[in-house]
């Protein structure tokens, strides 16, 4: 089964890019499924660094198919921006960069909208990137959302604008206090984007058929994770989208079926940017000092991330969720310098011990993380490339964090470049996947 999808494990951020920048190696087609300008995945390739917010990380090597899968929201804006950046730094897009004529528009209504319900007084923040996806998505479900499939038929277009604009218009008057849009000027800006997105716009749910009937390895990126998906994750602190392995397949048109193998990534300690609870969360003084050491800034926001210790009741929930097949250990080399690691492994809420993860947003944000404490290893695993040359208690933790996951670990990262890389299992990646 050539299909593995590439998930996020905890709160997004878990170094999915990296991840799947380095599988691209052995693949044919790289296709992002859901979310959309939010997501900022850094690839570090001999040094030189490139963030991506909507284009597939598997852009940087020379061959490979990328495909903007129907699950994501495409902001036209961001594309282009992004797509010239690209192409200014000598990465060829042409023909091997698509776009999905099912894929939702995220217009500028859509981020005023974002940036006002997130500056409301009276609103729930939830500390949005303001990139505009859940309005884009809740257009999505209201059915008043535009995809690439529908803009070369004007009359449909301005219909759908004329109804989308009755209702945001009586928002942005009534309760944010801003100017309304006129339906000829929303138009126009969908005019323009048509021409930006047109190049790319294909039916990839045929093209991502064809490659599977013929064998080919496809990745499957995901964006966001786990714990900010809109079902499982920790809401309503949570983006608009499934970002988990169910959303893999809806958003690239894809039967359950055909994917063969999910990757996890995590860290090997936990992050978390934006708003909600966050059990395992360091004080002030050690998450400044995880964030340094990590470099744990936002690539799409610049904000900072906040730190703690992993989270073992969040990832056995991703596992489950998941399906998760395997696991890919991020940013080991971060905890190189601690005398002393902890791992959750159950929440008490009140006078009651949880192992699974409770849906209600109360109980999570009084729970109280209990640890299991490991001995660090206090030298470099910068250099090491093998499971065996890994410090000892370098390893005791890996295996520990595998057995508590009930699930192997496939990878280990120890530095952000490509090459810092630990293939537990060299085998599992040289074949089809
Ligand atoms: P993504 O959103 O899941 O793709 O992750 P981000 O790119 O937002 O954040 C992960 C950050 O950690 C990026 O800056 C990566 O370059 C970096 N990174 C990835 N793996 C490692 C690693 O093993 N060690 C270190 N030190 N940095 C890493
Ligand atoms: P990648 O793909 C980390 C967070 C935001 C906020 C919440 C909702 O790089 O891992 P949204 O703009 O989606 O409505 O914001 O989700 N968030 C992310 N956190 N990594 C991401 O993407 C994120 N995308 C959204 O900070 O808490
Ligand atoms: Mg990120």
């Amino acid at each position: 089964m050539p299909v593995l999808a590439v998930i996020g494990a905890q709160w997004g951020d878990e170094g999915k890019g990296k991840i799947v920048d380095l599988l691209a190696e052995n693949a044919h087609v790289v296709a992002r499924y859901q979310g959309g300008a939010n997501a900022g995945h850094e690839v570090v390739v001999g040094g030189t660094s490139f963030i991506l917010h909507l284009v597939p990380s598997g852009i940087l090597h020379k061959d490979k198919i990328n495909i903007i899968g129907n699950g994501v929201v495409l902001d036209p804006e961001s594309f282009e921006k992004e797509v010239k950046d690209l192409k200014k730094r000598g990465i060829k897009v042409a023909g091997r960069l698509f776009v999905s004529d099912r894929a939702q528009l995220t217009l500028s209504l859509h981020k005023q909208l974002d940036a006002a319900r997130e500056g409301s007084a009276d609103g729930k923040k939830i500390g949005s990137t303001k990139r505009g996806i859940s309005p884009t998505y809740m257009d999505k479900a209201g059915r008043v959302g535009l995809r690439p499939a529908d803009l070369n038929d004007p009359a449909y277009c301005r219909s759908i604008i004329k109804a989308n604009l009755l209702e945001k218009n009586v928002l942005f008057q009534k309760l944010y206090g801003v100017k309304p849009l006129s339906a000829a000027a929303v138009y126009a800006e969908v005019k323009r984007h048509f021409a930006s997105v047109k190049p790319f716009q294909a039916d990839t749910t045929v093209m991502i058929h064809d490659f599977v009937a013929a064998g080919k390895n496809i990745l499957l990126e995901g964006a966001q994770g786990t714990l900010l998906d809109i079902d499982h994750g920790t809401y309503p602190y949570v983006t608009a989208s499934n970002s988990t392995a169910g959303g893999a397949a809806s958003g690239v048109g894809l039967g359950p079926t055909q994917i063969g193998r999910v990757m996890g990534v995590c860290k090997a300690y936990t992050t978390r940017v934006g708003e909600g609870p966050f059990p395992t969360e360091f004080d002030p003084k050690k998450s400044h000092l995880v964030r340094e050491l990590g470099g744990e800034y936002g690539r799409t926001t610049g904000r900072a991330r906040r730190c703690g210790w992993l989270d073992m009741v969040g990832l056995r929930h991703a596992v489950r969720v998941n399906g998760l097949t395997e696991l890919a250990i991020t940013k080991l080399d971060v905890l190189d310098t601690m005398d002393e690691i902890g791992v959750c492994v159950a929440y008490k809420v009140g006078s009651k011990t949880l192992t699974g993860f409770p849906a209600s947003v109360s109980d999570l944000s009084r729970a109280k993380p209990v640890f299991k404490m490991f001995k660090g290893w206090l030298s470099s695993t910068k250099q090491c490339r093998t499971f065996a040359s890994l410090p000892k208690n370098a390893q005791l933790y890996l295996k520990a964090v595998e057995k508590m996951a009930g699930t192997s670990i496939g990878l280990v990262s120890v530095g952000a470049d490509r090459s810092e890389t630990i293939f537990v299992n060299r085998k599992a990646f040289d074949y089809k996947f």
